[in-house]
């Protein structure tokens, strides 16, 4: 059992970090025999009994399961509704990704990480039933065009959106760099990206570590645009805003599930834009990620010791209180 803390006592951010940090950490090392074994269930599984075992067992904090990933995979996953962790007294949200880029844990490609999202009890969006939302991130630069009232809006002309992003960096169209998951329902953006010169970074998977590169100038990615899975959406969001970048997102039914569409429908959210704020709330916040595989030179994924111990990836926590 983590036990940091008596029980009944509101929460500390640093022991929720260190809490949230152990449960990536151990998801990490609990994957690592898997990693380019092909086999994405079992890693998966791995992951999510590893996280579920450290939230569970932990007295600093509770929380609910509010967006799990897996739905869209029929993969193992924790389920919406689930309530781990002993501190009933401080009540969160979760959105757990326990391997996000799990076919490319499977198959021993670079960009495989755990990840988790935390807020105060009822901030974070539900799980929806909706499989894919439509993304816009960028970094602290070009945030405000983002933000309420600014003039970038997710479904307006992406030409536009993407002309107005590079002049708020400071930069020609042609300098601007997009990345997108290659994907028929972002052909548009692609495309528009590609019409105005852009570099247009495709992405076959995993668009969650592009998303918050875009905090980080040297990065070399500015804008991270089209739509991904809803779970890494919310995850994303949560990590963006609290590294100062901006976002903004919209549920994108597919038209392969006439039920998606009525689920927006009912939630009064078709169309609607959705900002940080209705995504993650406004107050306590929390992201840990663990690498479980390289990315690019940023980041090492785990590794073995000359005993052949796992040792866990890079690893980011941060909070916003
Ligand atoms: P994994 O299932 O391999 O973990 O995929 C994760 C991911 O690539 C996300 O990064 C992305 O948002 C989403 O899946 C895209 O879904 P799809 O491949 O169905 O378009």
């Amino acid at each position: 059992m983590l036990q940091t803390r008596s029980i009944n006592s509101p929460a500390n951010n640093l022991l929720i970090q260190e809490v949230l940090t152990t449960a990536t950490k151990e998801a990490a090392v609990a994957v690592a025999p898997y990693i380019g074994k092909g086999d994405k269930i079992l890693a998966d599984q791995a992951a999510v009994d590893a996280i579920t075992r450290v939230l569970a067992e932990n007295d600093v904090f509770s929380c609910e399961v509010v967006m799990g990933e897996g739905v869209k995979d029929e993969a193992p996953m924790l389920a919406h509704g689930d309530i781990l962790g002993e501190n009933f007294d401080s009540m969160y949200d979760l959105a757990v990704d326990p391997i996000e880029g799990t076919t490319f844990v499977a198959n021993g490609q670079e960009g495989g990480l755990s990840i988790v999202a935390l807020t105060k009890k009822d901030s974070m969006i539900p799980w929806s039933g909706i499989r894919y939302m439509k993304k816009l991130f960028v970094g602290p630069k070009a945030k405000d065009l983002l933000s309420i009232g600014g003039d970038v809006r997710i479904d307006a002309d992406p030409e536009k959106n993407l002309r107005l992003i590079a002049e708020a960096l400071g930069k020609k169209a042609s300098e601007l760099t997009v990345a997108s998951l290659l994907r028929d329902r972002n052909s548009e953006i692609i495309s528009a990206a590609s019409r105005i010169g852009a570099r247009v970074i495709g992405l076959s998977g995993g668009d969650v570590l592009p998303a918050i590169s875009t905090c980080f100038d040297e990065s070399g990615i500015d804008v991270l645009y089209g739509s991904g899975g809803s779970p890494e959406g919310v995850i994303t969001t949560a990590a963006v805003e609290i590294l100062g970048g901006g976002s903004q997102l919209m549920w994108d039914p597919q038209t392969d599930r006439p039920l998606e569409k009525r689920l927006a429908i009912d939630r009064g959210e078709l169309g609607r834009v959705l900002f940080p704020h209705a995504i993650v709330g406004q107050g306590e916040l929390h992201v840990a990620f663990t690498a479980i595989t390289d990315y690019q030179d940023k980041l090492t994924g785990v590794s073995q010791d000359e005993h052949g111990n796992w040792i866990p990836g890079d690893t980011f926590a941060r909070f916003r209180s």
